[in-house]
């Protein structure tokens, strides 16, 4: 397998969000790949680890000890590559996407906020110093097309638009720093494309087929993507198909 040809033999990958739709499709790629020596797995519900290669601990985006106990459970190894492919978009009865203004709640922003934009940055400054030094790492997290403010026209999904817009606005913000200490060190967010998944599912039954990507092609498309990010593209929203998207 050629999976992430740009990046170190005996590279070490850790993946937040490794029991996810998307999270499981790249913990199995990820784990098979000839060139990955060991992936650390992170999530709240415990995983099933394809290989021995995998180690998972628990860890909640809404609370910040657990996410540095996570870094601490890396000790000393050097990492490639930090996947962060956790968030929400519905939770249960009481959150979910507003379609209009008169279902905005303070309840739905905050946590959007705390999940998609707070933890993930939260998980950056934890595991940046991780990462290796000199060689081409990759930071990655996975925001939606929809936090583009210039590409907004339907509106619709107040929280999730914007807790997204703060994610990309965050990573930017936090790639500018990275890249000053390691030119080499590459800080995006990712557009997935519409993924089947239980985030996803509620809202795709007039999604076209061939627009409706499977966990695993995704997963294809967006290694492909970040195996070819070179640093200038730091700070970036890109789509699964390597096209930048404008904020
Ligand atoms: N599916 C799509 O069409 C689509 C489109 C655009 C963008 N995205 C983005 O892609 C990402 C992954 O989505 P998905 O479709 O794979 O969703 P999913 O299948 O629902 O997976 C969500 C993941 O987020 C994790 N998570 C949720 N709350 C967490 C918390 N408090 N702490 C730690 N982890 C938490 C879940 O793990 P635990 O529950 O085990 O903690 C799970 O691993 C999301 O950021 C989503 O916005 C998806």
């Amino acid at each position: 397998m050629t999976d992430l040809v740009s990046f170190e033999d005996g590279a070490k990958v850790a993946i937040v969000g490794a029991s996810g739709g998307i999270g499981s499709a790249f913990l199995r790629r990820v784990a098979n790949a000839e060139r990955v020596a060991a992936v650390y797995a992170f999530s709240r519900r415990e995983i099933d680890a394809p290989n021995d290669k995998v180690r998972w601990q628990a860890l909640d985006l809404e609370d910040e000890s657990t996410i540095e106990r996570a870094a601490d459970s890396i000790g000393d190894d050097d990492l490639d590559l930090v996947l962060v492919l956790s968030g929400i978009l519905h939770q249960g009865d009481e959150v979910q996407p507003e379609r209009r203004l008169a279902e905005l709640g303070a309840g739905n922003l905050d946590k959007l906020f705390r999940i998609n934009a707070v933890g993930p940055a939260l998980v950056a400054k934890h595991f940046l110093g991780k990462l290796r030094r000199r060689k081409k790492t990759v930071f990655a997290v996975l925001s939606a097309r929809v936090g583009s403010i210039s590409d907004n026209r339907l509106g619709g999904w107040a929280s999730y638009r914007t807790s997204k817009a703060a994610l990309n606005q965050l990573m930017r913000t936090i790639a500018i720093e990275q890249s000053r200490r390691h030119p080499n060190s590459i800080v995006v967010t990712l557009h997935p494309g519409t993924v089947d998944t239980a985030l996803s599912r509620p809202f795709t039954s007039s999604t076209p087929e061939d627009k409706l990507f499977s966990p695993d092609q995704a997963t294809d498309y967006l290694l492909r993507v970040i195996d070819e990010l070179k640093p200038e593209d730091s700070g970036g929203l890109f789509a699964w198909d390597g096209a930048r998207i404008e904020y």
